[in-house]
C-alpha cells in the first residue's frame, strides 16, 4: 500500500519523453511531485493502550538538550511510534510541528499517562504537519538536455532512455523550506542546509552520506556541476558544525556516520571539472573527517596471520536506543528476544542495530553471528548481529583509498598555489589541528611517487594509505581463495561471506602483487564473478549469496556495487593489457578458485528458468575483447537491463521509439500503479532482470539517486558496447488457480513479439501456477529508429 501512494506520487510527473523539448531556456517547465502527507491510520481499536509504556530508553547522545523533541527517543517519540499508526517509522519523525515545539509538547503532556491509540492519533493529526514538508523540491538550473556521455551510446532505446534517465534529475532537487519552518518557531528534525541537495527519493526525502557518492558520479555524467558543487558544500558544513558527515540530513542521523565517500566525491568532482578552488575549503576539512574515523572508528589490532600490529577500522555507534526513524522494527528486535535481554543487553544490541545502519549495509548476513533465512521476519538473524567485532574490508579499502586521494589532492593544491596546505582554514571545531604531521616515520611508504616532504600533510595521508592498505592485505586477502573478506575478531579469522565488498580494495588500487604480475592469478579472483555472471540473470554483483530476507543479501543487487565490481575489473584491465580473449566468459562452478563463493554449488540458490526468458547470458558485444573489459562489458550490460527493464514494465515509454505495454500487461507485473510511467528502483533482483529487490524493514524505494547516477556512469563509460535491451518474461501470477485458463489470457498478443510459457521449472516457492509472457523490445520500432538516426549523420 504505502508502494502504490509513493509509485502514484512520481508517476504522475514522470511525463518525459525524448520527442519533447525539455529545456528551452536554463529551467524546465516544472510542477513539483506532491508531498505525501500520511494520515494517521490506527489498526487496532483506539481505546486501545499504547503499549511499552513506561518502558523507555535512555536519554541518548546529542539528545540531551533536546530530550523532550519530537524525534529524539523518549516518552513522546515513543508513545507515537509504538501506537502504530503509521506503517514506515519513519514518518513521524519527518514531520515538522505545526506550531512551536513547547506548544507541541504541552498538548503531548496534556494526555497524562495511559495513553491510547486514539489519543495519539488526535494528538499527530493535530499537532503536526506533512513529512518532508521541510524540504522544497526546486526546478532545475542549468539543466542539460544532452550531455556528451549520450554521444557514446549506439544504441537508439539505450541513447534515448538515458536521456530519460538524464532528465530524473529535476525530480530530486530540494532545499530547506523556510517557511514551514515558520521562520524557527516549528520544530522538525530537518538539519537546516544552506546549498541545494539532491535527494535519493522516497522515503529518502533528504541527503544521504554514501548515496551521494553516486549521485554525484551522475552529476557529473549529466554536466550538472553546480549541483555537485552544493553538495559538496552541504557536506562540508557538516564537518564544520559535528567534525563528521553523519549519515543523512535529519538530527536524529548525528549519531552516526556512514562509509566515508567525501574525499572520492571531492577527488571526482575535482578531476572532471578541474576546479581546484573547491579545494582551499575542502582540504582541512577532508583532513577533519579523517581524524573523526581515526579518533573515534579505528584501533590496533595483531594479525593472527603474520604477528603485525595493524590499524584498522570499524563502525561503532555509540547509541542504547531504538533508531527514531526505524523505532518500532528496533523495538520489537530488541525487546522481542527471548529469552528476555536485561538492560545491557538490550543498549548493546540497539547498538548494533545503528551500527549495521552506520555500514550502509541495513541489514546483512554479513554482519550476523546467525544468518538465518526467514524472509517473513528479520528479527532472528538481526539479534545476532556482530557489526562492531567485524573490520570490514569494504571499509579499511575506503580509508586507505581516501588518505590517498586526499594526499594526492594535496600535492594538486601545492602544486597549483604553491602552498602546501590552505591558509584561510575557517572550521572552527576541528579543521585546525587536523593536519597531524607525523615526523618519526617508521613505515616504508610504498605508494609515495612524489617528493612530498616528510613533514607535509600529503606525506601524512600516504603513510596513513599504507597503513591501512597493510592491513587490508593482511587480514582480508585470501590469497587461497583469491577474494577479500571481512575480518572477524570475535573469531580471530577471515569471514567466509563472498560479496562484493570485496570488490572495494581493487576498486580503491590495493592490488595483491599476485593479481597485478600474474594471468592466471586474476583469472582465479574474477572466477566467482564470472560464474554468477552464468548463474544468474539479473545484475550478479549480488550483495551476497545467502537468501536470508534482510535487505543486503540475496537476491538483492545494489547500484554501488555494480559500480565498484566493473572498477574491480577495469583495475584488473591495467594490469594485463594484454589480457587473454575468452572464447567462454561463464564458467561452471567447479572451474570457480575452490572455497572462494563460501558456498557448495548445491547451496546456492536456483535461477528461476522461468524469469531468464529472453535474457542472454553472454552478449554479442563482449566477445572478442580481453577479459576484463569483456566482463566490465557485461555487468554494465546487465546493469542497464534490470534498469531499463523494470522501468519499461512499470509504463516506460519512448516518444517515437517505444510504445508503452498495454495495461493489461502492466496491471500483470504486480509493480506498476496506474498513471506511471517507468519508475528507477533503489536496487534490483539478481535472478529477475526486471524485479525490484525486496525485502528489509521498508518498501523498495523508488526515484532513484544511487541508481540514476549508476545509469549515467555506466552508459557512459560503456555506451559505445551495449546490445539493444531485451527485457524478459514477466511473471503473471494466475490468481484463480486453474491450470491453463488464466485470468490473464492477453500475453500472446502482446505488441505481437509476446509468448506464453508455463513456468513449470522456476524452482520457487510460489503457491499458485505461473504464466509468463515474453517481451522483446519492438524490433520494427527500433529498426526504423536505427535508420532514422543514420540519415541524421
Ligand atoms: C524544439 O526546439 C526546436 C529548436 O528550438 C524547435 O524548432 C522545435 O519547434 C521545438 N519543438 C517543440 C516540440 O517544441
Ligand atoms: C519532558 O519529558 C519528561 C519525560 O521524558 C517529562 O517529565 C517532562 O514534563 C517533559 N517536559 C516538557 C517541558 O514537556
Ligand atoms: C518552552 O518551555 C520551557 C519550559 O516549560 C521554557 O523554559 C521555555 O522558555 C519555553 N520556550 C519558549 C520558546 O517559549
Ligand atoms: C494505567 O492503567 C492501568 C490498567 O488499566 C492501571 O492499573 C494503572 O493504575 C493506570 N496508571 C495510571 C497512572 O493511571
Ligand atoms: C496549525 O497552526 C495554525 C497556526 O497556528 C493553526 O491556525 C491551525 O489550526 C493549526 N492546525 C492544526 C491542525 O492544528
Ligand atoms: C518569516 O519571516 C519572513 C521575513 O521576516 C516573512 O516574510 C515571512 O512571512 C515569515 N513567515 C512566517 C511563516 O512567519
Ligand atoms: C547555514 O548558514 C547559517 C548562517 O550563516 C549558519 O549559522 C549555519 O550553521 C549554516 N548551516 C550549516 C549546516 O552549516
Ligand atoms: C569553481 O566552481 C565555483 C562554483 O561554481 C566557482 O565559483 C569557481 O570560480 C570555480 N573555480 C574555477 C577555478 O573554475
Ligand atoms: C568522537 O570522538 C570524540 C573524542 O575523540 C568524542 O568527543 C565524540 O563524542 C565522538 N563522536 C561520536 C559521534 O562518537
Ligand atoms: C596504535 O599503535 C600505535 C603504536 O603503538 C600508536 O601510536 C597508535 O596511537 C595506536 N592507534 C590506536 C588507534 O590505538
Ligand atoms: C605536482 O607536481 C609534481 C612536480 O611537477 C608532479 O610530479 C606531481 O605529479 C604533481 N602532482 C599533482 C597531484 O598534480
Ligand atoms: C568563515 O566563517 C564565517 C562564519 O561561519 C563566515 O562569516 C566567513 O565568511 C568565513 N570566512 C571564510 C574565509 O570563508
Amino acid at each position: 500500500m504505502r508502494t502504490a501512494i509513493l509509485l502514484s506520487a512520481l508517476g504522475g510527473f514522470l511525463k518525459l519523453t525524448t520527442g519533447q523539448n525539455i529545456t528551452q531556456t536554463s529551467s524546465l517547465s516544472f510542477s513539483a511531485t506532491p508531498v505525501s502527507t500520511t494520515v494517521p491510520s490506527a489498526t487496532v481499536a483506539l481505546d486501545t493502550p499504547v503499549p511499552g509504556q513506561g518502558d523507555y530508553p535512555p536519554v541518548q547522545y546529542l539528545c540531551e538538550e533536546g530530550t523532550n523533541t519530537t524525534y529524539c527517543p523518549g516518552v513522546l517519540l515513543q508513545d507515537v511510534q509504538l501506537a502504530g499508526i503509521f506503517p514506515d517509522s519513519k514518518t513521524f519523525v519527518d514531520k515538522p510541528t505545526n506550531g512551536t515545539l513547547n506548544d507541541t509538547l504541552a498538548a503531548f503532556n496534556a494526555l497524562g499517562s495511559n495513553v491510547t491509540v486514539g489519543q495519539i492519533e488526535t494528538f499527530v493529526e493535530s499537532n503536526f504537519k506533512g513529512e518532508g514538508l521541510d524540504l522544497e523540491q526546486i526546478p532545475i538550473e542549468g539543466f542539460n538536455q544532452s550531455p556528451a556521455i549520450l554521444d557514446n551510446i549506439s544504441d537508439p532505446i539505450y541513447k534515448a532512455w538515458t536521456s530519460i534517465v538524464n532528465s530524473y534529475w529535476t525530480l530530486l532537487i530540494r532545499e530547506t523550506n523556510q517557511s514551514s519552518l515558520c521562520n524557527g518557531t516549528c520544530d522538525s528534525s530537518l538539519i537546516p542546509l544552506n546549498h541545494t541537495v539532491v535527494v535519493p527519493g522516497g522515503r529518502y526525502r533528504e541527503i544521504y552520506y554514501w548515496d551521494s557518492r553516486w549521485i554525484i558520479e551522475g552529476l557529473l555524467k549529466s554536466e550538472l556541476y553546480n549541483y555537485a558543487w552544493n553538495l559538496l558544500q552541504n557536506m562540508m558544513d557538516f564537518i564544520d558544525v559535528y567534525g563528521y558527515i553523519p549519515n543523512g540530513g535529519r538530527k536524529y542521523y548525528v549519531n552516526r556516520s556512514q562509509p566515508p565517500m567525501f574525499i572520492q566525491m571531492l577527488d571526482a568532482y575535482v578531476k572532471v571539472t578541474g576546479n581546484t578552488t573547491i579545494l582551499e575549503r575542502a582540504l582541512p576539512l577532508a583532513s577533519a573527517e579523517m581524524q573523526w574515523w581515526s579518533n573515534n572508528r579505528t584501533f590496533n589490532y595483531t594479525s593472527p596471520f603474520t604477528g603485525k600490529t595493524l590499524l584498522v577500522a570499524h563502525y561503532a555507534v555509540n547509541n542504547s536506543a531504538p533508531r527514531p526513524e526505524g523505532y518500532v522494527e528496533d523495538y520489537e528486535t530488541v525487546t522481542g528476544a527471548s529469552p528476555a535481554l536485561n538492560a545491557s543487553q538490550k543498549a548493546e544490541l540497539y547498538s548494533e542495530l545503528a551500527t549495521g545502519a552506520e555500514s550502509g549495509w541495513d541489514y546483512s548476513s554479513r554482519w550476523c553471528k546467525q544468518p538465518v533465512q526467514n524472509i517473513s521476519d528479520n528479527n532472528p538473524a538481526l539479534r545476532t548481529l556482530n557489526v562492531k567485532a567485524i573490520i570490514p574490508v569494504d571499509l579499511l579499502s575506503l580509508l586507505s583509498g581516501d588518505h590517498a586521494l586526499l594526499a594526492n589532492l594535496y600535492d594538486l593544491y601545492a602544486n597549483s598555489t604553491g602552498n602546501s596546505t590552505p591558509t584561510t582554514s575557517n572550521s572552527t571545531q576541528a579543521g585546525n589541528t587536523t593536519d597531524i604531521v607525523q615526523t618519526n616515520s617508521t613505515t616504508s611508504n610504498g605508494n609515495s611517487s612524489t617528493s612530498s616532504p616528510s613533514n607535509s600533510p600529503a606525506f601524512y595521508h600516504r603513510q596513513q594509505a599504507q597503513l591501512f592498505s597493510d592491513a587490508v592485505l593482511d587480514l582480508c586477502w585470501d590469497p587461497a581463495k583469491a577474494w577479500f573478506y571481512d575480518f572477524n575478531t570475535t573469531s580471530n579469522s577471515r569471514s567466509n561471506v563472498y560479496s562484493p565488498a570485496g570488490s572495494w580494495p581493487l576498486w580503491q588500487n590495493i592490488t595483491p602483487n599476485e593479481l597485478a604480475n600474474n594471468e592466471t592469478e586474476a583469472l582465479r579472483f574474477v572466477s566467482g564473478a564470472r560464474f554468477l555472471l552464468g548463474k544468474y540473470s539479473g545484475i550478479p554483483s549480488v550483495a551476497s549469496l545467502l537468501y536470508t530476507g534482510l535487505n543486503w543479501d540475496f537476491p538483492n543487487s545494489w547500484p554501488p556495487h555494480l559500480h565498484t565490481t566493473i572498477k574491480a575489473f577495469e583495475t584488473l584491465g591495467r594490469h594485463h593489457t594484454n589480457a587473454t580473449v575468452l572464447s567462454n566468459l561463464t564458467i561452471p562452478f567447479s572451474q570457480v578458485a575452490s572455497g572462494q563463493l563460501g558456498l557448495q554449488e548445491s547451496e546456492l540458490q536456483p535461477q528461476p528458468q522461468s524469469t531468464i526468458g529472453n535474457v542472454s547470458l553472454q552478449t554479442q558485444e563482449a566477445q572478442g575483447k580481453p577479459w576484463p573489459l569483456a566482463l566490465s562489458i557485461e555487468y554494465a550490460n546487465r546493469y542497464l537491463g534490470a534498469a531499463f527493464c523494470s522501468w519499461y514494465s512499470t509504463g516506460g515509454a519512448i516518444e517515437g521509439l517505444l510504445t508503452q505495454l498495454p495495461l493489461s500487461d502492466l496491471n500483470a507485473t504486480g509493480t506498476y500503479t496506474a498513471g506511471q510511467s517507468g519508475v528507477m528502483f533503489e536496487k534490483f533482483n539478481a535472478t529477475d532482470t526486471d524485479a525490484a529487490g525486496s525485502g528489509g524493514e521498508y518498501t523498495v524505494q523508488v526515484g532513484f539517486g544511487w541508481t540514476n547516477g549508476v545509469v549515467l556512469w555506466a552508459a557512459g563509460e560503456y555506451g559505445q558496447y551495449l546490445p539493444s535491451p531485451t527485457c524478459p518474461l514477466i511473471p503473471i501470477i494466475e490468481v484463480n488457480g486453474n491450470g491453463n485458463s488464466s485470468v490473464y489470457s492477453n500475453g500472446t498478443t502482446t505488441n505481437g513479439t509476446g509468448s506464453v510459457s508455463n513456468g513449470t521449472s522456476d524452482g520457487g516457492n510460489a503457491t499458485s501456477s505461473l504464466l509468463f509472457a515474453g517481451y522483446k523490445i519492438p524490433r520494427e520500432e527500433w529498426k526504423r529508429a536505427a535508420k532514422e538516426e543514420k540519415k541524421r549523420h
